[in-house]
């Protein structure tokens, strides 16, 4: 703790646990710091970065919260996997939020993540701990796999037991928008305070939440996704033939379907999905020319946001 506190107030990057994925993080006050977590990552210049902080930081040095809904949301869901986008009060360096004038704030719930934002008692700006466009970490491994010899220190708080990146709702407006679907899904946030819209950017329209716009949390080999587990089937059994190192990635309910060496296991609940998504790929990519998917039946709730990273991980076919 004190060597990457000692790390950040030099303008170093530190990688750090939380319930969702890894994080990459530095401090948010200084534009240096900033720009070297984009340099690192090879992050678009334009795509904003959430801020986190320890659950009694001064939320009000920040942001605008001024919102009675957003008080709710916090009170229900935080420390925990939501982001908020407040509007901000521009006290962080101004690369955190890309020119926009909003701010996202996250307060992570893993016990490390917390003692590790206590301990420093900064805003740490951070982005998950990836080289970009890769899959996120779920491991301090994984973050080492990314990005090793380019970062100091990487604190291990084991396996993130979220999965995926956080939920980022923004609360500026009359009621909350999500941005970006994650384990707080839309439904809980409607039952907490009545109303919540899921964005869809319209034709033509800049994009309100920017990382929306690119490839995402793709594994390194070829990826394909299908609706039909029959005709994922057929591509498997041609894949082989044609001699094919080929893996499948599904639901336990279609893994009879395929011999059981060759196949990535999401489990059945999609909190079990979300959790093991990304070391599958991770695990995936290291042994297969092409990992075939199948999409998992459900879709509501908390599926929204790992059907979300599916979609963006087989991006294209
Ligand atoms: O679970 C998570 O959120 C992880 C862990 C490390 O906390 N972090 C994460 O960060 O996923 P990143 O940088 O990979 O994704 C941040 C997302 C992007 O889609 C970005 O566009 C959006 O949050 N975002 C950040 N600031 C924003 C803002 N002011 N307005 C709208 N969207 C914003
Ligand atoms: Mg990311």
């Amino acid at each position: 703790m004190a060597e990457a506190k000692r790390i950040l107030l030099e303008g170093g990057a530190v990688a750090f646990p939380t319930e969702t994925v890894y994080g990459l993080g530095a401090d948010a006050r200084s534009d240096a710091a900033v720009e070297n977590i984009y340099r690192i990552k090879g992050r678009p210049q334009d795509n904003p970065l959430i801020v986190h902080v320890h659950l009694n930081f001064d939320l009000n040095s920040l942001v605008y919260d001024d919102k009675p809904y957003a008080k709710v949301l916090r009170q229900t869901f935080l420390p925990g996997p939501l982001t908020l986008v407040y509007r901000s009060k521009g006290r962080v360096s101004s690369r955190v939020s890309c020119g926009l004038d909003t701010l996202a704030v996250r307060v992570p719930s893993h016990p490390g993540a917390q003692e590790f934002l206590r301990y420093v008692n900064l805003p740490i700006a951070a982005p998950s701990a990836n080289i970009s466009k890769h899959v996120s970490p779920v491991s301090a491994e994984h973050v080492y796999f990314d990005l090793n010899g380019k970062i100091p220190l990487i604190l291990d708080g084991g396996a993130s037991s979220g999965g995926i990146e956080s939920t980022v709702c923004d609360v500026t407006g009359e009621y909350p928008v999500i941005l970006r679907q994650g384990l707080v899904s839309r439904e809980m946030i409607e039952k907490a305070v009545g109303r919540c819209e899921v964005y869809v950017p319209k034709e033509g329209e800049q994009v309100r939440s920017p990382g929306m716009k690119y490839k995402h949390y793709a594994p390194k080999c070829k990826t394909r996704l299908f609706d039909d587990p029959k005709a994922a089937v057929a591509a498997f059994e041609e894949e082989k033939k044609q001699g094919g190192r080929v893996y499948i990635l599904c639901e336990s309910k279609y893994a009879t379907l395929f011999p059981s060496e060759y196949v990535l296991d999401l489990g059945t609940t999609p909190e079990d999905m979300a959790a093991r998504l990304y070391s599958l790929l991770r695990q995936g990519e290291k042994v297969a020319d092409i990992i075939l998917a199948v999409r998992p039946q459900e879709t509501g709730g908390v599926m929204a946001g790992v059907l979300n990273r599916m979609n963006k991980a087989c991006a294209g076919e």
